[in-house]
């Protein structure tokens, strides 16, 4: 391993070890489990550590014979995409042999749910059946997505395959990107942008069909959506609700609207042989690397997909696959194939993202490393080896932090299972578990948690209330959150002054609303009228809400660390992040004034849309866009007011701990604090982030008695020397009595 890549490592092991913790926090999050699929099992184990490509290149075709005639079928499928026309190529989906009859179905029933395999056309045909059906004639279809860019990959094929223009009869609207227009009769969209919708129009005039995809997913705003998409049809007889879902959970689905028909697309899938790890493997990601380099130099044809947990992972392990490739080439005297290393997560720019799906030159093979992303909503052909981890990341409530994190932790079965399934699309293949069978069958848990039952429900909250549903305990979730996750938010929020001692929405909560925002940024927003900095505070909140602006490329660090320092403002992340929007405004908004200062272009672009949306909904609530020039305090305080419970009090060098849980946190390497000369004695901070240490995302440094003016049932100024705060009362989220309503 390069020196690089094992330090990386070195994190990753130590976040296996929250492995550890797993049984706690299934107990934590509360489960709720439905039935589980059952895939074809198979009792061949390898050792996954130990398994490694000859280093002469020795090569083993033992498997040869098996995969003959499953590459014919892959060079038989890859040759039908190139040269049929997207007609016959629609026409070849598993879902076309039952396009009538499902039509028949959708007819005769208001709410119908559709089962099928991954690449059986759910979501690119559907919408396009309901359009050629005349539902489009009066009203439009809508089809939710879990994740944006899944939204925005499937909008961009169905207009092809429609043969308009993206943005005219097909369309995609994700948060602060909305790309429909008069004539758009199928739009895709994030769930979150639909229960949005359903704020301003309550029973959804607009849509005639809804199409919830991918609802076996169970995220937060599917979820919820749920439970009001139930009155909607409950509402309009004119309404019909499509919702698609992974064998999991159909049945529940259907049940939840009253026993509504379950419809089944005949699969067409092929085996795939499982192979698990004989012993729990140390380093995932060493042995993926090393399961793909066997692969590639010992097995037929076919592409690779690789299951990994988030970007650092997987950059690491692009990494270490380069290096390796070259190492092979260089010491090969044979010809050795290509091999197209691939990343794709969810933060990678869209261009890079849609390399995943171009066919490959010359006969390399693809080679795709892949966060759980690829396991339902983006689908490519030609995968006949899946390596699977065994982790992924989610968003998880910790009570300790009192906040949400993206955590590591095991998969389930049934995402195990699917993404198995990957392998066997387009003709028989493998799947590399890289855990073993007693893990899968004794450790996992069956299916996965719903989201909603284990982030923080500010927003959901929020969004309830506004719509007058007062006792959230009696919403219709189809597995109801924690009641200690709603009281928690629900604290949140009143501590933020959304919700008044009666759990009602106050006049600001119902401004709050109004902003596709996380509470406290909208709440920092809405400060920022109070001290007299909207202008300013409407920026940092933009730039906040995208992909970092910097751009730091590992062969240059140093170079971009420099021209980063440039734009640092000593006391305040935040300030930093609006000095650099204020310095690229003030140089025409120029691409290659970005690229000359290390600065992603692309980020700012977004940031600047953001933040003409956001300006649009303050003019809509008459807030005008005053200025306070340079009064950084203003704009500290605005910051100040809404992140009290990330605060923090300094404890020695660049460490800190939470002001209110004690939690420690540590100033990042990259913060402009560390331009004071001294670390400030506290500091408020956007984000908790979780790598090898709990680093503060973006701090800015605040005096004491701003924290005990603002929040005096929390901060008293103990000693008036010093200035040194006292906190009142302690969360003890720790301990079971958590939920317990703690105003009193
Ligand atoms: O939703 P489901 O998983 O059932 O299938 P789909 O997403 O509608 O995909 C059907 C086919 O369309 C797949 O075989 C993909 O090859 C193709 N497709 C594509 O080429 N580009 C996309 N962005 C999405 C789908
Ligand atoms: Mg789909």
């Amino acid at each position: 391993v390069s020196r690089k890549g094992s330090g990386l490592l070195k994190e990753i092991r130590e976040k296996q070890s929250l492995h550890k913790s797993r049984k706690r926090f299934w107990e934590l999050a509360g489960s709720n489990l439905g039935d589980i699929l059952g895939v074809e099992k198979s009792s061949e184990q390898v050792d996954a550590d130990t398994a490694v490509v000859g280093d002469k290149g020795e090569v083993d075709f033992r498997r040869e014979g098996k995969f003959s005639e499953h590459m014919k079928r892959v060079e038989a499928m890859s040759e039908f995409a190139k040269s049929k026309t997207m007609a016959e190529q629609r026409q070849y989906l598993p879902i076309f042999s039952v396009r009538d009859e499902l039509l028949q179905v959708i007819r005769e029933n208001q709410v119908v749910v559709v089962v099928g395999e991954t690449g059986s056309g759910k979501t690119t045909q559907l919408t396009q059946y309901l359009h050629e059906d005349g539902y489009t004639i009066n009203g439009i279809v809508g089809c939710t997505q879990p994740r944006r860019v899944a939204a925005m990959s499937v909008a961009k094929r169905v207009s092809e395959e429609m043969g308009t223009e993206l943005g005219g009869e097909v369309g995609y609207a994700i948060r602060f990107e909305d790309v429909t227009g008069p004539n758009t009769v199928i739009k895709y969209m994030t769930d979150g942008v639909l229960l949005r919708e359903t704020l301003k129009d309550p029973e959804l005039d607009k849509y005639r069909v809804v199409v919830m995809d991918e609802a076996h997913e169970r995220s937060l705003n599917t979820d919820v959506l749920f439970g009001i998409l139930r009155k909607v049809v409950a509402q309009r007889r004119d309404f019909k609700l499509i919702v698609t879902s992974a064998t999991l959970n159909a049945q529940k689905f259907s049940d939840f609207f009253g026993g509504v028909p379950i419809f089944n697309i005949p699969g067409r899938t092929f085996p795939v042989n499982i192979i698990y790890s004989k012993s729990p493997c140390e380093d995932y990601v060493e042995a993926a690397v090393k399961r793909a380099m066997t692969i590639h130099v010992a097995s037929p044809p076919g592409d690779i997909l690789m299951f990994m947990t988030g970007q650092e992972e997987i950059e690491a392990a692009c990494f270490s696959l380069k290096e390796r490739m070259e190492q092979l080439i260089a010491s090969s005297s044979k010809e050795i194939t290509k091999l197209l290393i691939l990343p794709i997560y969810s933060q990678l720019p869209a261009d890079l993202q849609a390399r995943i799906f171009q066919k490959s030159e010359d006969g390399a093979r693809k080679c795709i490393v892949a966060t759980n992303i690829a396991e339902t909503s983006l689908t490519v052909d030609g995968i006949c080896y899946v390596i699977d981890t065994g982790y992924g990341k989610m968003k998880v409530f910790n009570p300790r932090m009192g906040m949400d994190a993206l955590q590591v932790f095991p998969i389930s079965r049934a995402a195990s299972d699917q993404r198995a399934g990957r392998a066997g699309r387009t003709g028989p293949g493998t799947c590399y578990r890289l855990y073993t069978e007693s893990a899968y069958l004794n450790e996992m848990f069956p299916s996965p948690v719903p989201e909603i039952q284990r982030t923080n429900l500010g927003n959901v909250v929020l969004l309830l209330k506004s719509m007058k549903i007062d006792n959230l305990l009696d919403f219709d979730f189809m597995d109801p959150p924690p009641q200690e996750n709603i009281h928690n938010s629900m604290y949140q929020l009143w501590v933020l002054g959304a919700l008044n001692d009666a759990g009602g929405l106050t006049y600001l909560g119902w401004k709050m609303v109004e902003f596709p925002l996380d509470p406290p940024l909208a709440k920092m927003l809405l400060m920022g009228e109070r001290f007299a900095c909207v202008d300013e505070v409407l920026t940092i909140v933009s730039m906040l809400s995208v992909p970092s602006v910097f751009f730091r490329p590992k062969d240059r660090a140093e170079e971009s660390d420099a021209a980063r320092e440039k734009f640092f403002v000593p006391e305040s992340d935040h300030i930093t992040l609006l000095n650099v929007y204020q310095q690229w405004e003030k140089h025409g908004f120029r691409g290659d004034w970005c690229s000359d200062h290390y600065l992603q272009v692309k980020s700012l672009r977004k940031a600047r849309e953001v933040r003409s949306q956001l300006l649009d909904i303050l003019k809509q609530l008459k807030i005008p866009l005053k200025s306070c020039g340079q009064d950084w305090d203003a704009v500290r305080k605005a910051i100040c007011s809404a992140y009290f419970h990330n605060s923090a009090r300094l404890k020695g060098v660049g460490a800190y701990v939470n002001c209110i849980t004690g939690m420690p946190c540590h100033l990042h390497p990259s913060s402009a604090l560390y331009g004071l000369g001294y670390t400030p004695d506290y500091v408020v901070y956007h984000e908790l982030m979780l790598t090898t240490k709990e680093y503060m995302q973006c701090a800015t440094s605040v005096e004491p008695h701003w924290l005990a003016d603002l929040w005096p049932m929390f901060f008293s100024i103990k000693d008036s020397n010093t200035s040194m705060l006292e906190c009142k009362r302690k969360k003890k989220e720790e301990n079971s009595n958590g939920g317990r309503d703690r105003r009193n």
